[in-house]
């Protein structure tokens, strides 16, 4: 039977164009499910847009916008962005579609039912940056640490979720299932706000206009966060269609920023405890840019606009930076100068110069065709890289290939084909085939992480289209580039470029 996977992305506030760092999620969770397509899963990746936030309501207020019309522009903005990107998403869920209200309608009836909603009175400062309250211990000179700006102290009448209730059973099951929250210092930190600071949320607003109204008090609104964390669940059928529902909950990973690790490692999970649903299987915060050593903010003006970088390298080359330059959970920064520098070092010296001698001698000593069959292997090499990429080490997985690169750079110089040819014919013969193979092995490693450059590759060795997506375990053993086959050799897959 085909496993499933079931991949997500936050929702994005639609308040600004996606930057880098949106980029950045989107790419990591495109990469997975590319993986997991690779291997013959049925995937479904999703997406979207975190519409009833009040980010969104100022936006629109500045713009002189009725709000609808704003997030209608803004998300269809974003959908053609990450289209442009080449992201695979299935779907692209809007927290302002009718099928996301119902589910959240049956989702918040659910939550009802078990007795976790009750009235109070809700006291303290707000921040919309964060869309969050914040203790008065964690304000400075009356402002967000975060997003530096002066908070209203509110007081209204609110629901709110008895997220305490779940205290125990949420650290019952971090610790039963270790690969819940990844990595380990976000477990950490999950737990300790769990243990000791982890309070009863209000999840209503009695002042807001925009939203979801709450189902129980039209008059208020609700909480953003309590509706857009339902996506993971209406993007899927939740309320409208049980069986493709069935087929894909519980998701296998919720990728997230490290900044929303808390909503997503307890709230969440406290959520859909209570509403009868099982958890997620995993939950991964990777970690975030800077850009040349300074927070990403639209303020400073900054923000790096990833379709103008796409434009301007090539998708593949800003994918290839974005995973290999920082460990994925750990934090980073992007800087044009060392992209290019990775560019020319990784792309142009690296995979696009081995492509190319390889294809290249096949033309000059083979008559442009595979030779005969010769035994060999890349098990190791597919080993360590499937592990790598379950652990969602996507830095490591690149690096594996990367490996396997400069071992076959080696074997080359070491070989010396041009030699060859004068003194070992079969020989070369031999060491053509070996070096064709493994070169479709690197085109298939390299799919999920950098599909045009894999394309290409695989289609000047003339491996078929429609057997990349197929028969996996057949794919990753030796051999199945057959002789004969005619070789297409194709423009330099990444010209050197200037600084
Ligand atoms: N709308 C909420 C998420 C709701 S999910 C139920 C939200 N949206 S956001 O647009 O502000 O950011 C979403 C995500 O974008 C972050 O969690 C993170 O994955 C990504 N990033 C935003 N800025 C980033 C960096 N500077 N670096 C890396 N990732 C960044 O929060």
């Amino acid at each position: 039977m085909k496993s499933r996977f079931y991949v997500t992305t936050p929702i994005y506030y639609v308040n600004a164009d996606p930057h880098i760092g949106h980029a950045y999620t989107s790419f990591a969770a495109d990469v997975l499910a590319r993986y997991h397509r690779l291997r013959g899963d049925e995937v479904f990746f999703l997406t979207g847009t975190d519409e009833n936030s009040q980010k969104n309501v100022e936006a629109a207020e500045k713009r002189k916008m009725p709000v609808q019309k704003y997030v209608d522009e803004m998300s269809a903005r974003w959908r053609t962005i990450f289209d442009s990107l080449g992201i695979t998403n299935d779907d692209f869920i809007r927290t302002t579609e009718p099928r996301h209200r119902k589910g959240v309608e049956k989702f918040i009836n659910a939550v009802q039912r078990s007795g976790d909603i009750y009235p109070g009175t809700y006291q303290g400062y707000y921040c919309v940056g964060c869309e969050a309250f914040v203790g008065e211990v964690d304000t400075v000179d009356g402002k967000c640490p975060i997003h530096q700006i002066k908070l209203k102290k509110i007081k209204e009448k609110n629901y709110f979720f008895k997220l305490t209730k779940y205290r125990k059973k949420l650290l019952d099951h971090i610790n039963k299932y270790p690969e819940f929250i990844q990595p380990e210092t976000r477990k950490n930190e999950v737990i300790r706000y769990i243990t000791d600071f982890m309070e009863d949320v209000s999840i209503t607003r009695q002042s807001q206009k925009w939203g979801i109204p709450f189902p129980g008090d039209e008059k208020q609104a609700l909480y953003v966060w309590f509706d857009a964390l339902v996506n993971y669940l209406t993007g899927i059928g939740y309320g409208l269609d049980a069986k493709k529902f069935k087929k894909f909950w519980p998701a296998d990973v919720h990728l997230v920023g490290k900044d929303i690790i808390k909503f997503h490692c307890a709230l969440w999970p406290a959520m859909l405890m209570s509403a009868g649903l099982e958890l997620p299987k995993r939950v991964f915060a990777h970690g975030y840019f800077t850009v040349n050593g300074e927070k990403i903010s639209k303020s400073l003006g900054n923000t790096i606009d990833p379709l103008a970088a796409s434009q301007k390298f090539g998708i593949d080359a800003l994918r290839y930076y974005l995973l290999r330059e920082i460990p994925f959970g750990g934090d980073g920064d992007y800087s044009e100068t060392r992209l290019v520098e990775r560019y020319n070092s990784d792309l142009a010296n690296g995979i696009g110069n081995l492509a190319s001698r390889i294809l290249s001698m096949a033309e000059k000593y083979a008559d442009g065709k595979v030779p005969k069959h010769v035994p060999g292997s890349a098990a190791p090499t597919w080993q360590s890289y499937e592990l790598k990429m379950k652990e969602l080490s996507l830095d490591g997985a690149l690096s594996d290939i990367w490996d396997l690169i400069r071992t076959l750079d080696g074997f080359i110089d070491r070989e010396q084909p041009w030699v060859l040819a004068k003194t070992n014919p079969k020989h070369l013969q031999a060491t053509l085939y070996t070096l064709l193979e493994s070169l479709r092995h690197v085109g298939l490693l390299l799919w999920p992480f950098m599909p045009e450059t894999a394309e290409k590759i695989l289609d000047s060795l003339g491996v078929l289209e429609s057997s990349r997506q197929n028969n996996y375990d057949k794919n990753k053993s030796w051999g199945t580039l057959k002789a004969e086959t005619k070789i297409r050799k194709t423009a330099p897959l990444f010209p050197r470029r200037d600084i």
